[in-house]
C-alpha cells in the first residue's frame, strides 16, 4: 500500500505525454480529465469492446458482452467494473495499464504500439491502438456497468 501511495505521488507530480497521441495527467491511479472534448458514447463503446479486430478486449476479458462463449479468461471479468472503479480509474487502466501493473499483458491502448517495447503483439505494432475518442466511448460504457 505504501508503495502504491508513493507511486501515486510520483505520477501525480509529472504530467506525461501519451506516447504521441495526446497528453494527459495521472493523479494517483486515475486520469480525471477526459482525453478529448465532448461526452463519450456508451453504445459505441460497447461495440468497440466486442470488436475483435480492433480492441480485442474480449480476447482476455469476459463481461456482460455478446458472444460470451468467445470471451477470454486471462483478465478480470468486467461485470460491475463501474461500481468497483471510478471513471478516472477506468480511464487510466485503458490508457496505460502498465503504469499500475508493469508486467501486465494488457496493451497500453493510448499509444503507438511500437513504443510499448517487446511485449506488444505484432497485430498492434506501429499503430495507435485506440484514439482518445474511442477510449472515452469505452469509458462511458464501462462506467454504466454497476452490477
Ligand atoms: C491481452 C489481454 C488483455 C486485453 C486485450 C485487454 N485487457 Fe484489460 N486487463 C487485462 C489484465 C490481465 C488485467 C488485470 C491487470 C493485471 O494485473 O495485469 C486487466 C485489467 C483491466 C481493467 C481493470 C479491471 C479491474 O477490475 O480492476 C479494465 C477496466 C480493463 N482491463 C479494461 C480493458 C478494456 C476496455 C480492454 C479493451 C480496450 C482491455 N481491457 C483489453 C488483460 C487484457
Amino acid at each position: 500500500m505504501a508503495y502504491l501511495a508513493l507511486m501515486g505521488l510520483q505520477l501525480a507530480a509529472s504530467p506525461v505525454a501519451g506516447g504521441g497521441t495526446g497528453s494527459y495527467v495521472v493523479t494517483g491511479d486515475a486520469i480525471m480529465a477526459p482525453l478529448v472534448g465532448g461526452k463519450g458514447d456508451p453504445a459505441r463503446g460497447a461495440a468497440l469492446i466486442s470488436d475483435r479486430q480492433r480492441s480485442l478486449c474480449t480476447l482476455c476479458h469476459s463481461g456482460p458482452f455478446p458472444d460470451s462463449h468467445l470471451h477470454g479468461t486471462l483478465a478480470p471479468d468486467l461485470t460491475g467494473v463501474g461500481a468497483r472503479l471510478s471513471e478516472g480509474q477506468i480511464r487510466l487502466r485503458v490508457v496505460d495499464m502498465k503504469r499500475l501493473a508493469p508486467n501486465t499483458i494488457m496493451p497500453s491502448y493510448y499509444r503507438v504500439a511500437e513504443e510499448q517495447g517487446r511485449r506488444v503483439a505484432t497485430v498492434w505494432r506501429g499503430k495507435p491502438i485506440l484514439t482518445g475518442a474511442d477510449i472515452e466511448d469505452i469509458v462511458a460504457y464501462l462506467t454504466t456497468l454497476k452490477g
